[in-house]
């Protein structure tokens, strides 16, 4: 029998829902409820279970570090979810740290309202997440990559999560300054169509072109015309650091791409749990996604698809 996504997720989802009731109606700041956003999660938490039992084997301490941690929490604030609520990245590696503990977590944002409300959300869910190694601080993400350098010592290793608004302050610099410290695997939200809309506009000398230059190190984006040849692009940039990356591709809805998640690494076990996660998350659509969370939270009782 092949795998059935809607259960899949119904299941993880229900499971996460359940863990973030103590603070579902907590009143403080949350991203917006976007349901495309939940296949961040969702693949975080599979690539988060199996490559700690990767770290566990081979090294000494093993790091997660969220550079957009956000405030932890995903709002639905209209439609048959309103209401609602989903764990955002810190929260999905805090809520594993029972059975797949990191050394320490390195929560970041720019946002110091987002980082407040996320560590009043860590000390409230502590029944179900108990006491762990958070740092949790304001910082810009060119910061947090000195952050990163400055801790790395011989026998370590980092997952390293980046997950930007838009694409401005990921500059090519930082990104390979993070490529450059060695057993750190990379988790990237690239923004595939806000970069091709970008493209278009940017005439020689523009302030798109500049950021473009910035973002790419260089004048290689030139050549290329749409999103699936930026990405391939910025592909092809990693790969002169990562041996294998792999991308999930996050859809708004049926074949309107918002972004693909590169997931970047060095590590071949690493590579087959991503190789799992992709098939998993290409089955895995907003539609799917969606329906799995209305039913999990009792909004719906059968399958039914209305996007
Ligand atoms: C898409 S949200 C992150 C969502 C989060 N990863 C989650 O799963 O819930 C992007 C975050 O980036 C933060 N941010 C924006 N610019 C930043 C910068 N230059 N440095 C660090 N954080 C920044 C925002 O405050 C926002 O919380």
């Amino acid at each position: 029998m092949g795998f059935d996504a809607f259960n899949w997720s119904k299941n993880k989802i229900s499971l996460l829902v359940d863990k973030i009731s103590l603070i579902k109606n907590d009143n403080l700041v949350l991203a917006p409820g976007e349901i495309w956003s939940l296949k961040k999660s969702l693949a975080l938490d599979y690539y988060i279970e199996g490559s700690v039992n990767l770290f566990k084997k081979y090294f000494n301490n093993w790091y997660y570090v969220d550079t957009h941690c956000g405030s932890g929490l995903i709002g639905f604030s209209d439609g048959i979810l309103k209401g609602e609520r989903f764990p955002g990245s810190p929260l999905i590696a805090a809520l594993r740290a029972l059975d797949s503990e990191f050394t320490e977590y390195l929560f970041f944002d720019n946002d110091s309202n987002a980082i407040d409300a996320l560590q009043t959300r860590l000390n409230s869910l502590r029944p179900q997440i108990g006491i762990h190694n958070f740092q949790i601080r304001k910082s810009e993400f060119a910061d947090s990559i000195s952050a990163i350098e400055h801790k790395k010592k011989f026998g370590d290793a980092f997952l390293v999560f980046i997950d930007p608004v838009g694409f401005i302050e990921i500059r090519w610099m930082l990104m390979e300054r993070l490529l450059k410290v060695e057993k750190a695997d990379i988790f990237f939200t690239f923004m595939t169509h806000a970069l091709a809309r970008h493209r278009t506009n940017a005439s020689p000398g523009s302030k798109y072109a500049e950021s473009l230059d910035d973002f790419y190190g260089d004048s290689s984006w030139n050549q290329k015309s749409n999103g699936d040849e930026l990405l391939q692009l910025y592909i092809d940039k990693i790969k002169h650091h990562r041996k294998y990356v792999l991308t999930i591709p996050v859809f708004q809805t049926g074949e309107r791409k918002l972004y693909d998640i590169i997931i970047a690494t060095d590590s071949k076990g690493a590579n087959n749990i991503v190789a799992d996660a992709t098939e998993v998350m290409r089955v895995t659509d907003t539609e799917v996604i969606k329906s799995a969370l209305a039913v999990a939270t009792n909004k719906m009782d059968n399958i039914t698809k209305w996007m």
